[in-house]
């Protein structure tokens, strides 16, 4: 039988991180996986670089398994929880899932004067549609006592107009996350938004060498830095943790204090 220990919190858990070949996902899932969940690693277009993260994993004594779908597909979303359910019933003997992190989004810049009908469907297919069809298929697969985090942003709560379209996504996963929680909380599954503000990631590397922006973002920050894919990752970690069981419905900032 698996122990549940404080060092081992996640012990016998199963976590799907979306988005987890770079970036704020990889965090998220190399922190879970350190804390004993076996980890589904879903990547997009960097295979090699979910494969690298599986396998550094596996060198440090983890579990995890790469998977792949593009979130702007739903039927490679409906074939990736297929091969899920091979692949869990075989090394577990069910296809049960116990932590949804919705990570991976697009990003999109434009104005509401130029943004373009493509762009509009990119952008929403993936952090709207996208994003509902795994919580979807995730719910469905979810034991009792389960987790679902979605990483949207702190823009949503605040005026972007830069990036109006992307951060109107992020409030849409805010909002669907408040039904979610009403709706899922009788099987005892939390569900809650995390909101960074800007973590140095590939998505945030159009503002890298403007130091200009980035000390005003800095100053601009309570803890008076730019926050790291690892502040984001330990948020999560304790809102999947049994000491996150109470905190249900809730959009937090990990924002080291942006724009307080
Ligand atoms: N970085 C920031 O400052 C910041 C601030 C606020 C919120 N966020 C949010 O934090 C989350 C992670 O951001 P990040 O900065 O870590 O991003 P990132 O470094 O650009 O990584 C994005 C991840 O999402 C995946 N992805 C992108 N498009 C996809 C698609 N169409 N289908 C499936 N997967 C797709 C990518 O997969 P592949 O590489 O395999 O294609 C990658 O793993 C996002 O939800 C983002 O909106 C970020």
């Amino acid at each position: 039988m698996t122990s549940t220990t404080p060092s081992r919190p996640l012990a016998g858990k199963v976590a799907l991180v979306t988005g987890a070949s770079r970036g704020i996902g990889a965090a998220i899932a190399r922190r879970l996986a350190g804390d004993g969940a076996r980890v589904l690693v879903h990547y997009a277009t960097s295979r090699g670089r979910a494969e690298t993260l599986v396998a550094e994993i596996a060198a440090q004594g983890g579990n995890a398994i790469p998977v792949r779908c593009d979130l702007a597909d739903p039927h490679g979303i409906a074939a990736m929880f297929e091969g899920i359910d091979h692949l869990l019933a075989e090394r577990t003997g069910s296809n049960g899932l116990d932590i949804l992190v919705n990570n991976a989004a697009v990003p999109g810049l434009g104005l509401l004067e130029t943004l373009q009908a493509d762009d509009v469907d990119r952008i929403v297919d993936a952090n709207i549609k996208g994003t509902f069809y795994i919580t979807q298929a995730g719910a469905a697969r979810m034991r009792d006592g389960g987790r679902i985090v979605t990483i949207t942003s702190l823009s949503a709560t605040r005026a972007n107009p830069a990036h109006l379209l992307y951060t109107a996504t992020k409030g849409a996963l805010n909002s669907l996350t408040l039904a979610l929680a009403q709706h899922l909380g009788p099987r005892g599954i939390t569900v809650n938004t995390i909101m960074p503000g800007l973590v140095e990631t590939d998505m945030s590397a159009p503002l890298a060498g403007n130091e200009g922006q980035l000390d005003a973002l800095r100053a601009l920050t309570a803890l008076g830095r730019l926050g790291q894919p690892e502040d984001i990752a330990d948020a999560v970690a304790l809102l999947v943790s049994p000491d996150g069981r109470w905190i249900t419905g809730q959009w937090i900032a990990a924002s080291g204090g942006l724009r307080l």
